[in-house]
């Protein structure tokens, strides 16, 4: 992997102090992306206030920084519903090296470690990355007008889908919780 992620990937729990970074990393992405990324328009206003409202003790913020201090890539997997949801945002210079599938992976396997049954995401049909995440994934794909939900039913597929990322090399460390 070039230009500023190391080869190995470490994948990070992140809490609370992390908030600056998730805004910042937020932040970063174009309008369209944040549309995309929460599913309507979103002033700076309300992603400050989303950060602001996270439960890092509830549910798993997954981070992936640069070989410097930044946050490229992030998944929410929140567990206050059934099905749990996630979603994901890597910024654009760091797009198409599988983070966005890491990233996912990884969501996958905290919600193993909490013995949640089932997934989802929802994202537009035409959001041909996450598409391609859920399919991967083997997530059941229910179309709603312009949006896509992709389930996945955890207790079944799990393991097969972790199985199918083990192409990626992992870096674990102390303070990391990685899939
Ligand atoms: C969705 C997102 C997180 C994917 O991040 P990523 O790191 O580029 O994802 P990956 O590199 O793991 O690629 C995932 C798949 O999409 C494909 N892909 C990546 N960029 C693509 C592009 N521009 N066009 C088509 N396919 C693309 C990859 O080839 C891969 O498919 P494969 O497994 O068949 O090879 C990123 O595009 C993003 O942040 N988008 C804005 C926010 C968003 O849409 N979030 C999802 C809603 S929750």
């Amino acid at each position: 992997m070039s230009a500023g992620v190391s080869a190995t990937v470490a994948i990070r729990r992140l809490d609370g102090s992390a908030r600056a970074s998730l805004l910042a990393h937020l932040l970063a992405l174009s309008v369209t992306d944040r549309w995309l990324r929460f599913g309507r328009t979103v002033s700076p206003t309300s992603i400050a206030s989303y950060v602001d409202r996270i439960d890092f003790g509830r549910d798993a913020i997954l981070g992936i920084h640069d070989d410097g201090d930044l946050l490229v890539g992030m998944a929410h997997a929140a567990f206050d519903t059934d099905p749990a949801e996630v979603a994901l945002s890597v910024l654009p210079a760091y797009r198409g090296r599988a983070l966005g599938k890491l990233l996912f992976a990884s969501a996958v396997a905290q919600a193993a470690r909490r013995g949640v049954a089932r997934l989802y995401m929802q994202f537009l049909s035409s959001n041909t990355p996450v598409l391609r995440i859920a399919e991967r994934f083997g997530m059941d794909l229910r179309v709603r007008g312009r949006d896509v939900e992709a389930h996945l039913d955890f207790a079944m597929q799990h393991r097969k889908q972790i199985g199918a990322t083990t192409e990626i090399n992992v870096l674990q460390t102390p303070d990391s919780i990685v899939s």
